[in-house]
């Protein structure tokens, strides 16, 4: 496989990638955010040439042109490395704007770090406060995942007395990030802001686990949770450290953060936000009220419940199309297909729906076991079965919330769409398939809104993010007495009628 060097300015990072890639799939590990899905449309993907060459097509010169942008920058999203590059991304140098509006910062004297502890990965960023500029990314695996890719198996870990070694292996890997992120230097830290989902919290805060392990999966340690850097053996010097604080049981601080990132909070339109990672969080409401929930669809996006599924990374077929010889899929990276991520699973399952190869009810109708997508890659009728029930349960989570709160789909203004591979979804073919039902141009791919949001805490006071707690409300959706009902009614792949 050929390769090709790629050093990003000013975090002087240095990256080997395989010929071809897109630039999406580069930069996204480092931290850079895509606001509008790759569509050209917000410019905040930008990448100035400093050396080397990315050919722009007209579609792409048209987008540089009417975002204002002279003729040595380039839009990650629509470039691909075919040679050696040196990038100066323009993301590292402001704050990322994830709302339509202008994201206004009060500036402040020091330095601050965010950190997104998700259960697969970790992100920290260096931020210089009075600028908003980004000075450093570091992301690293989660330790944890020796004990399994999943909460539960994390969960069940802890039970089996292993609680105190996740929390320790944790505190020190990203004791480790940010002394990679100081790099040496005497930097102080005015502010350190973790987010995470309510396992990941408990683990990295050290509490006892037992209470979310088991119905009512509730915990009385769901608030902010402030540290010294002595207490979590980290040699740096910081003013403060705060674990954010969560929703409910199973959703945490990262979503409190995704809720800030999106503005939804302020507006007095109704907003959805969808996190298809782990927990697959949903939240509706608007400035008055905003109802959040969790469902059980994660693990199939994040390819845990697939047999051959992965999560969006080197290798995984990340979408699908129908061309006149057959399936074309995308792999992330440009390699051979080891897997599908869940991006790829959604588009898969619409395509084979559009060509009449599944039925209604997800049945392979040649009544084979399995379907092939690549020489490699198959997708057998247990994952298709799988994948219907993810779908089943954040569309009845959907139709839950609002009807809670007594609003139509059409009175739904803004679709927030998080998680690792929502930068990778077809919207036209997730509506397809049932999944969320709104028109497509309604839909707004934000990436990491939990990374986002952090960043965006450094710039208040935690009485904010306690304000924002109070707009919320978590609402348990097992509890609801018709949930059973909704979610076998949405059991289906019946095309929905927008
Ligand atoms: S222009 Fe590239 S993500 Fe918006």
């Amino acid at each position: 496989m050929q390769t090709v060097q790629i050093r990003l300015h000013p975090l002087d990072k240095q990256i080997t990638a395989p010929r071809g890639s897109s630039l999406i799939d580069v930069l996204h590990e480092f931290g850079v955010e895509f606001p509008c899905g790759g569509k050209g449309t917000c410019g905040k993907c930008k990448v100035k040439l400093l050396q080397g060459e990315i050919s722009a097509d007209p579609k792409h010169k048209r987008k540089l042109q009417d975002l204002g942008l002279s003729p040595e920058w380039r839009l990650a999203c629509m470039s691909r490395a075919e040679g050696d590059l040196v990038l100066e991304v323009g993301q590292y140098e402001a704050m990322i704007q994830a709302d339509d509006t202008l994201f206004s910062f009060e500036s402040r004297e020091g330095y601050g770090v965010a950190v997104d502890l998700g259960t697969t990965t970790l992100v920290a960023q260096l931020v210089e406060l009075s600028t908003a500029k980004v000075l450093g990314v570091e992301t690293a695996l989660n330790p944890q995942r020796l004990w399994g890719s999943d909460l539960i198996s994390r969960l069940e870990a802890a039970l089996a007395g292993n609680a105190s070694e996740l929390t320790r292996l944790i505190r020190e890997e990203i004791g480790q990030m940010i002394l990679k992120l100081l790099d040496g230097s005497e930097i102080s830290i005015d502010r350190l802001v973790l987010v995470g989902n309510t396992v990941m919290q408990h683990l990295f805060c050290g509490y006892d686990i037992k209470s979310l392990s088991f119905y009512p999966f509730e915990s009385s340690n769901l608030g902010v949770r402030h540290f010294n850097a002595s207490e979590l053996e980290w040699d740096i010097d910081c003013r403060q450290i705060s674990f954010y604080p969560s929703i409910g049981s199973f959703v945490g601080s990262d979503i409190l953060a995704g809720i800030h990132a999106t503005g939804m909070w302020r507006r007095k339109e109704y907003s959805v936000l969808v996190d298809l990672g782990t927990n697959g969080e949903i939240v509706v409401g608007n400035s008055e009220t905003l109802l959040c929930s969790s469902t059980a669809a994660g693990p199939a996006f994040e390819g845990a419940s697939i047999s051959m599924g992965m999560l969006a990374s080197t290798g995984a077929i990340s979408s699908v199309a129908n061309t006149e010889d057959g399936l074309l899929c995308s792999v992330i990276g440009n390699v051979p297909a080891k897997g599908i991520c869940g991006s790829g699973l959604i588009d898969a399952v619409a395509v084979l729906l559009e060509d009449g190869m599944l039925g209604e009810f997800g049945e392979i109708i040649s009544g084979d076991l399995e379907l092939a997508l690549t020489d490699q890659v198959r997708l057998s009728a247990k994952d298709i079965q799988e994948f219907l029930l993810a779908k089943a349960a954040i569309a009845a989570g959907l139709k839950i919330l609002r009807r809670k709160l007594g609003v139509t789909s059409d009175e739904v203004s803004h679709i927030y769409i998080a998680g690792a591979f929502g930068n990778y979804i077809n919207l036209e073919k997730m509506v397809r398939t049932g999944m969320m039902c709104f028109p497509p141009d309604r839909f707004h791919k934000l990436g990491n809104t939990a990374l986002i949001g952090a960043k965006m805490f450094l710039f208040s006071d935690i009485k904010f993010a306690s304000e924002l707690l109070a707009l919320t409300r978590h609402v348990k959706l097992e509890s609801e007495e018709d949930f059973q009902d909704i979610f076998v009614e949405e059991l289906n792949f019946t095309p929905p009628s927008i």
